[in-house]
């Protein structure tokens, strides 16, 4: 049986992975938030990670208000950056194998090809720069490591830009959205589940890995799609990312290439669209409850 510590288990992913503990009756799940474990506190974890002997951590935990870490750069650095640092550590001291979550942010969006594990990070935000910290805390620290990279994250849960849309779609008569920046979302629900089939599989490969869905669309084609699926009345028009300015500088080309997930772990990765399908029927479900 493998012993599974998951950290920032209240935010989208780590509530997408506890979603599917039942799946997972050979696994024994430990799922903390701050109040719990502070991954910021280097004591506590190594606390933590003593008495309870866990085989793999995933950490969920982070700092992602992208606009706000441009302005509080400290506390993004701490969460994102140092506290991988200790997370590191502490893997390393009591032999458990890490697995951290990173961002298509770590990379500048100039490319025109999907980036791949082995491209140079070039971060151009503060969120971006303070995940690239992480990254290399655990890279210099540990053999017994996975970093999955991922890009533009929703779930059935937290905030997200498909309860954004969907929310204002409702109160507004038409939305103004950026067309000029391309990438892939990615489901929660898919993502918590190649983790769980990575350690299914007793993670044999380590190291970075790139996972989104599959496609690669703007923000316009998101929103316009989750208003259509949606069923909400509202009119969705294309706009340049220079008429929304926000104050993190966004990659224009953000597209992850997932080729090395797929052969290492055999996985068939979900179109898009197909995903923000069973997202929404959720939603509208929890809505009717
Ligand atoms: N969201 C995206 O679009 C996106 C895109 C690419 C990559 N990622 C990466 O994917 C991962 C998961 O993202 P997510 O959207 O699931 O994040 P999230 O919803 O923001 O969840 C993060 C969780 O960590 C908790 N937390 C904050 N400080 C903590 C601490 N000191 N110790 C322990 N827990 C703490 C948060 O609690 P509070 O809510 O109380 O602060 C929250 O429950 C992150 O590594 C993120 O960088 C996300």
């Amino acid at each position: 049986m493998s012993k599974i510590l998951v950290t920032g288990s209240n935010g989208q992913l780590g509530r997408s992975i506890k979603s599917f503990e039942a799946l997972y009756p050979d696994c024994d799940f430990i799922f903390t938030d701050i109040d719990e474990l502070n991954i910021c506190n280097p004591d506590q974890i190594d606390q933590f990670l003593q008495d309870k002997r866990f085989d793999y951590l995933i950490n969920c935990a982070a700092y992602t208000a992208v606009d706000q870490a441009e302005t509080d750069y400290k506390n993004a650095l701490m969460l994102n950056g140092t506290a991988c640092l200790h997370l590191a550590e502490a893997c390393k001291k009591h032999i458990v194998s890490l697995l951290h979550i990173s961002t298509d942010f770590v990379f500048d969006g100039t490319k025109n090809q999907p980036y791949t594990e082995t491209d140079v990070p070039n971060p151009i935000s503060a969120y971006g720069r303070s995940k690239l910290v992480g990254e290399n805390h655990i890279q210099q620290l540990s053999d017994d490591f996975i970093i999955i990279r991922t890009a533009w994250l929703y779930s059935d849960y937290g905030h997200n830009f498909v309860h954004t849309i969907r929310k204002y779609g409702r109160e507004k008569g038409s939305l103004q959205v950026v067309h000029d920046q391309l990438g892939s979302p990615t489901y929660a629900s898919d993502l918590a589940l190649v983790i769980l089939e990575m350690i299914n599989q007793d993670c044999p490969h380590k190291g970075f890995y790139h996972y989104t869905n599959e496609g690669v669309i703007s923000w316009y084609e998101f929103a316009n799609e989750i208003i259509q699926l949606s069923g909400i009345n509202c009119e969705v028009n294309a706009i340049p990312g220079m008429e929304y300015p926000t104050a993190a500088t966004r990659p224009a080309y953000s597209v992850l290439d997932t080729t090395k997930i797929k052969k290492d772990y055999e996985l068939e990765i979900p179109f898009w669209r197909n995903s923000l399908i069973k997202c929404i029927e959720n939603l509208k479900k929890e809505s009717i409850s």
